[in-house]
């Protein structure tokens, strides 16, 4: 393990982190060789799709660098990163993968030294986790994909600053604590029925093979095919023994 190099997709906007890793190069900075670089226009155009991307095609963790809060070259779009990695670290967590193999920073392109500190400390972190396994976690990844390219996620994670900081047309705000909590059922829904979605596809399979191979309770698999099967997406195959088995319904 000690000899454990980690891999890691560093996704760096394009106005500050960007430059402050090329001024790190140029000013002969040293820093750990474990991340490639793709550069962003904004930290905000980094999908949580291309952070599960990242994890299934190999990488060890990801380092979402962008500029710091208020400096913005798009003014918000690192407020959305910010909330849409909350995001993702809630579906990491829940899925078992765990929040530490995804990192934000924010460093300016005149931050040289503090880009190559962040990109140290990242790579410690992940070198303590260790390689990441990307078949054991196959299934759970799968499902994290399906959860977050749904319009549901994708429009809550959108909104979510707007209705807690601005006030609608009934000069009305939503609580944030609120509205985390209702962000956060919705996520952990949109995982378990993603989680669902996977095995279906895959062929006929039980409520019981579906809770052994997720890991979740029998009632929690139940109520989410339900939602499943309302929205056409889950339907009854056959019966074997008087225990139904469930498959994707056909396009
Ligand atoms: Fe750098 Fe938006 S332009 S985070």
């Amino acid at each position: 393990m000690s000899d454990f190099k980690p891999k890691i997709l560093a996704f760096l906007c394009n106005w500050c982190s960007y430059a402050g890793a090329d001024l790190a190069g140029v000013s002969r900075i040293q820093y750990p060789p474990s991340i490639r670089v793709v550069r962003t226009m904004c930290s905000g155009r980094v999908d949580p799709l291309f952070v599960i991307q990242a994890l299934q095609d190999g990488f060890d963790g990801v380092f979402i660098g962008g500029c710091h809060i208020g400096d913005c070259h798009y003014q918000d779009g690192n407020l959305y990163t910010l909330h849409r990695m909350d995001m993702v670290a809630h579906l990491l967590d829940i899925s078992g993968i765990g929040r530490d193999r995804v990192h934000l920073r924010w460093a300016s392109a005149a931050e040289a030294q503090p880009f190559a500190d962040h990109v140290t400390e990242i790579t410690d972190v992940i070198t303590k986790l260790g390689p990441f396994d990307k078949t054991t976690h196959e299934l759970p990844l799968a499902a994290l994909a399906r959860a977050l390219a749904t319009r549901r996620l994708r429009w809550l994670v959108g909104i979510d600053r707007h209705i807690s900081e601005e006030e609608n047309v009934y000069l009305e705000k939503t609580d944030p604590e609120h509205f985390k909590k209702v962000l956060q059922e919705a996520v952990s829904a949109e995982y378990h029925k993603g989680l669902i979605q996977e095995l279906i596809t895959r062929g006929p399979v039980t409520v019981r093979e579906m809770s052994e191979k997720t890991g979740l309770p029998v009632h929690t698999i139940s109520l989410r095919l339900n939602d499943l099967e309302r929205s056409g997406v889950a339907e009854l195959d056959s019966c074997e023994e008087r225990t139904p088995k469930f498959v994707a319904s056909a396009a």
